[in-house]
């Protein structure tokens, strides 16, 4: 028998979901411009620890950042701050995501590199709170989720735009058990969220010279949200000559990262936010494992950068903590610096990052006292990029000559 009462109940909370997304589409209409790092007088920069090996690896990444920024920070065109309290500990004390204090901090910072959060989920002793990522997200609208994957010596140079706010994530732990046998979850797309997102990587591709952006959905079955985001493609594509738009499925395209004979024809890709937090897991796996790759958390006013990989609590339990590979941090900071104005001085540091790490070893990482600290491994960094021939190194070691 049909229980009209759970329907009518299951309608109001679909009521309230839509009403909520209809406000979020007008805020998004009315957005500000984004910031013009040139003209701010100091750009705040906040470091986040996190939890587990996040505050060794954060601080590890702030120490080169200050190094390698040190005029600007001398000049105070840059500075930087540590914001407390964005643990497992506090967020559950407050039984919040990101605790009210912490959220203000974060708003007064242009810019945060935050460690590996951990991320309550059913049974595990926390309060089974929604993940400080996503929230973060949300809350600062950090809408493009810029993720690069880079294999040098098989052309792969790949940069994924992952729409980072709608999808399964707007409103994830809003869905509804009407009854005990039904459950039902929202999925958001909308044309405002998904205009700035395919923008953002046609102006990507346009701005550093790349040919092909790449859609991926899967259109053919799930067919209102992923078609409106994939004919919006189409037409965004036409005010871009020279760049060439092609649409492929999710399924057929996780195939198509693991095949050599088409994977490097890929360059740019753009997609909804679930299809890409999958498809970046992979695309890093390929890199080398997701403790190889960062990740740009790109809004208007503010950006947040940090490594895509966990916090590891076992290795701070076995007090091996001081052995985590601050690579990914790193990446995000070298990330970080090119967002804020200091494209060189990224570059330089990613170059230094793939000598040390794929090419030279001189120093190696095992995540125990049989290789080196995350400290040692800073130092090998910071000697690298300051080599004037870095970029001749680089060059080298990846095209061989
Ligand atoms: C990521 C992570 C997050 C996500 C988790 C921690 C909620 O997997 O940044 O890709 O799903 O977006
Ligand atoms: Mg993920």
């Amino acid at each position: 028998m049909v229980d009209t009462q759970a329907i009518q109940a299951a309608k109001e909370h679909f009521g309230v979901v839509l009403e909520q997304q209809l406000e979020r589409v007008e805020r998004l209409k009315s957005a500000a411009p984004a910031v013009d790092f040139s003209s701010v007088p100091t750009i705040e920069v906040g470091v986040m620890g996190g939890d587990g090996i996040g505050p060794y690896i954060a601080a590890e990444a702030q120490r080169v950042l200050e190094y390698l920024l040190r005029e600007q920070v001398a000049s105070g065109k840059v500075n930087f701050r540590v914001i407390e309290g964005l643990t497992i500990e506090n967020r559950a004390s407050h039984l919040k995501s990101i605790p009210d204090d912490v959220l203000e901090e974060i708003k007064e910072c242009h810019v945060t590199l935050k460690g590996p959060t951990h991320t309550p989920e059913q049974g595990d002793g926390w309060p089974n709170l929604e993940s400080a990522n996503v929230s973060m997200r949300k809350e600062l609208d950090l809408f493009a989720n810029v993720r690069p994957v880079r294999i040098p010596a098989e052309g792969i140079d790949w940069t994924f735009f992952r729409e980072n706010t709608e999808d399964m994530y707007a409103v994830g732990s809003q869905g509804i058990n009407v009854d005990s046998d039904l459950a039902i979850d929202f999925r958001v797309i909308t044309r405002p969220g998904s205009q700035r997102i395919i923008e953002a990587a046609f102006e990507y591709a346009k701005r550093t010279g790349k040919t092909r952006v790449t859609a991926v959905t899967k259109a053919n079955v799930v067919k209102t949200t992923d078609g409106n985001f994939l004919n919006l493609a189409q037409d965004i594509a036409k005010s871009y000559p020279g760049i060439e738009m092609d649409a492929w499925y999710i399924d057929i395209m996780t195939a198509k990262l693991l095949d050599p004979a088409r994977r490097n024809e890929f360059q740019v890709l753009v997609m909804p936010n679930l299809y890409g937090d999958i498809l970046t897991d992979e695309a890093g796996q390929i890199q080398g494992g997701v403790g190889t790759a960062g990740s740009a958390n790109l809004g208007m006013q503010y950006s947040m950068f940090e490594a895509i990989h966990g916090s590891a609590p076992r290795m701070v339990q076995e007090n091996r903590a001081q052995y985590a590979d601050p690579s990914s941090m790193l990446r995000a900071g070298a990330m970080l610096m090119e967002h804020i104005g200091f494209p060189d001085l990224g570059q330089r540091l990613h170059q230094a990052l793939d000598i040390c790490g794929q090419y030279e070893r001189e120093i190696v990482m095992t995540g125990r006292s049989t290789g080196a600290t995350a400290a040692e491994f800073g130092d090998y960094i910071m000697s690298t990029v300051e080599d004037d021939k870095v970029g001749d190194r680089w060059q080298t070691y990846v095209h061989g000559n």
